[in-house]
């Protein structure tokens, strides 16, 4: 048994409550209204979403299904000026990315399962891509940063073999239509606009139940 199949799996039910996403985007919404610093984005903003990844239970089920294929990206909201996007990945058992960039700031958080991350850079005198140090796993409730500035080029993939992992992630722009690259381990690009999963968000602003 390794390490991660002794963390025992955490509630998954919908409990119907998406007020810890809304309280999350408006929180997101004041911190870039009142600093542009990405320092300050990206040490606030963990903060920010490390209590949402904290507790299961309020990401719908339409966006968390993994498919039988490919990892799955929902976009969960994005802001009205596109300063940021919220999505949901979502890996079936052993799923992984490309290699890719980001090409605007990033910060992961794993609501479920785990992740290993990867990171490379390209090799000073024929672009070729390297391993920038060891493989590293991040686990449910941890997040980490990704800044364009020291390098935003990685493969994640799910840690686990036999079960789905789900990531909340927020991005500097809309992601999904952001113009970025995967790569080929020779270092090659290949041009990148992800999209999205879905075609329909979840409902933040229905809040006639709480009224
Ligand atoms: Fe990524």
């Amino acid at each position: 048994m390794n390490a991660l199949s002794q963390i025992a799996p955490s509630s998954t039910g919908f409990s119907g409550d998406l007020s810890p996403l809304r309280r999350f985007v408006g929180d997101l919404a004041v911190l870039l209204d009142g600093t542009g610093d990405l320092d300050a984005i990206l040490d606030r903003g963990g903060a920010l979403l490390a209590r949402l990844v904290e507790r299961d239970g309020w990401l719908p089920d339409a966006y968390s299904a993994p498919h039988p294929d490919r990892y799955q990206q929902y976009l969960l909201h994005c802001d009205s000026l596109q300063r940021f996007s919220v999505v949901s990945f979502v890996w079936g058992p052993g799923q992984t990315t490309p290699i890719h960039d980001h090409r605007v700031w990033g910060l992961v958080g794993v609501l479920r399962g785990a992740e290993t991350v990867e990171s490379f850079q390209h090799r000073e005198h024929d672009g070729a891509l390297l391993p920038h140090g060891p493989a590293r796993q991040l686990l449910e409730t941890e997040v980490e940063a990704i800044d364009p500035r020291v390098g935003d080029i990685h493969r994640v993939s799910n840690a686990y073999a036999d079960r789905t992992s789900i990531s909340i992630h927020v991005y500097g722009g809309n992601i999904g239509a952001v113009e970025r690259a995967t790569y080929r381990d020779t270092g090659e690009e290949r041009p990148f606009i992800s999209g999205y999963a879905n075609t329909t968000l979840p409902n933040l602003w229905d809040l006639s139940r709480t009224v």
